[in-house]
């Protein structure tokens, strides 16, 4: 079931998570890793980059701590509670290696790049810091640890995209994968780190791209999501051909259907879309293929025009809304979803009832719902003060998440007597006689297995026969 996360950052569900081993036999490796995520999906994706780095290097995972040599925290700097849950788990590892002498610490992800090297000085924490766009230097790094010195590598690329790495597909249910396709962030939304920890924006070989794609189809994997800060800013010029000749740039748009023309089998989604840069020909590319999938996540983050140009968002509350217009209009089953952020810098009564009826407005069928946290560094914190309290951004924040699960309540309800494709991805948590998987349009169903002789990855049609707020309920037809 879907639960309202209220200081989460999308799919911040899986948090802490470790990788499941992929070594059998734990005597053919020099030294077991241990990997923790936090944060974003693109920090997810990541972390299968760094097992891939570190595997070649002849380093196997380990799922159990106290198994691993060296211990890794992929970390997220969006919001304040973000860091101190990582900062309790580092305290944390800090026992462990008082018991297990010789075990290796090391941060990476954004924490690590806003922090740089305060983690080893200050803190005596970590044996190594390590900012999302240095993890080739990992086994070096690892080596420049063993030997007692703290290794630090922070310096932020302009072009690295790890393109040529295939990931470890680790703790994956072998359906679905995430593929990363570009990294950073040019945009300058005022309240977030993430141009900082994370750099300038850089689109990836649209061919290493569709490669990976096609790896997975054929490992049997049903759905790909594509990855990046702001997916329809994805933009590609490859390198001149032979004799020189120039090639043709790739647009998001051009990208999605190279994708989806892999396989009708395989489904396609994507993650995230600025509301400011989704086209028509997105949509259109859309509409046009069954299997990219009828969803788009498109967040908002406030419903006042006043406020989002504080937040540099660039687009008015109308402009949003005739974006959602124009959605439905091109695809009028498509879901769409958002994020939410609850009393940022200056916001008032009104600015708030703004957000609750373009919440209303958009019929979301999910949100990430937030109150502001003041991260060190952002336009917000240079320009604006922090000046709404907490006991307020937090009833606003209730009113939000309230409305929301009316809306999704509502968005299940209308989907009530209709059939839909589901893609299965596995046993339902509560029984093993019900299969869950997803539709296009990202709502979760569960139903009974019956007598039917299905599997995993397998697509089915279900008519969808009751509901809660987070799950439609449903049985084979
Ligand atoms: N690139 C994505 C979002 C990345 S961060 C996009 O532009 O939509 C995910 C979400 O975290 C943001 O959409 C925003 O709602 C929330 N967020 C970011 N910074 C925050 C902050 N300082 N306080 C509270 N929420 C924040
Ligand atoms: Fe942050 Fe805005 Fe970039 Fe999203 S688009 S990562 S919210 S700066
Ligand atoms: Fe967090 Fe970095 Fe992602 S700050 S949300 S892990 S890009």
């Amino acid at each position: 079931m879907l639960d309202y996360v209220t200081d989460k950052v999308q799919d911040e569900t899986r948090q802490g998570e470790a990788f499941a081993p992929f070594a059998n036999d734990p005597n053919v490796y020099k030294k077991r890793f241990y990997i923790e995520s936090y944060g974003c999906q693109m920090n997810f994706a990541d972390s299968e980059v760094v097992a891939s780095i570190l595997n070649k290097e002849g380093f196997g995972a380990t799922r159990n701590v106290e198994d691993a040599d060296l211990i890794f925290l992929n970390t997220c700097s969006i919001r304040e509670k973000a860091e101190q849950t990582v900062r309790k788990r580092l305290t944390e590892f800090r026992k462990l290696k008082k018991r297990k002498p010789g075990t290796l610490v090391g941060v990476l992800g954004c924490m690590a790049e806003r922090l740089e090297s305060n983690f080893l000085e200050e803190e005596k924490l970590v044996d190594m810091v390590v900012d999302p766009d240095a993890y080739r230097s990992l086994p070096l790094l690892v080596e420049e640890a063993e030997t007692g010195q703290k290794a630090v590598n922070v310096l932020l690329s302009r072009d690295e995209t790890y393109s040529d790495i295939s990931p470890v597909r680790l703790n994956s249910n072998g359906i679905s994968a995430f593929v990363s396709i570009m990294r950073g962030c040019n945009n300058m939304c005022s309240f977030c780190v993430v141009p900082f920890t994370r750099g300038r924006e850089r689109s990836r070989d649209a061919e290493s791209i569709i490669n990976e794609c096609k790896d997975l189809l054929e490992q049997g994997y049903k759905e790909v999501t594509l990855l990046g800060q702001n997916v329809d800013s994805y933009y590609y010029t490859p390198p001149p051909g032979e004799n020189g000749a120039t090639r043709a740039t790739v647009t998001f748009a051009a990208l999605l259907e190279s994708v989806a023309k892999i396989s009708p089998d395989m489904r396609v989604r994507f993650s995230t879309s600025h509301p400011k840069d989704i086209t028509d020909e997105v949509l259109h590319t859309m509409a046009k293929y069954e299997n990219i999938c009828k969803y788009i996540h498109l967040p908002v983050q406030s419903g006042s025009t006043r406020v989002l140009q504080l937040m540099n968002r660039t687009y008015t509350r109308e402009w949003y809304m005739a974006k959602v217009d124009r959605i439905r209009e091109i695809m009028p089953d498509c879901g769409i979803s958002s994020d939410i952020i609850a009393g940022f810098c200056t916001e008032e009564e009104k600015d708030h009832q703004d957000t609750l009826s373009i919440m209303e407005y958009s019929q979301y069928d999910y949100s990430y719902m937030f109150f502001y946290s003041e991260r060190p560094g952002t336009l917000a914190e240079r320009r604006y003060k922090d000046d709404i309290t907490l006991d307020i951004k937090k009833r606003r924040l209730q009113e939000i998440v309230d409305m929301q699960n009316r809306l999704s309540l509502a968005s299940n309800q209308k989907d009530l007597g209709r059939t839909f494709k589901i893609l299965i991805e596995g046993e339902s948590k509560k029984s093993d006689a019900d299969w869950m998987g997803r539709s296009s349009h990202n709502k979760v169903f569960v139903f009974p297995k019956g007598n039917y002789e299905l599997k995993k990855g397998d697509y089915v049609m279900v008519n969808a026969t009751g509901c809660t707020q987070g799950t439609l309920l449903g049985k084979i037809v």
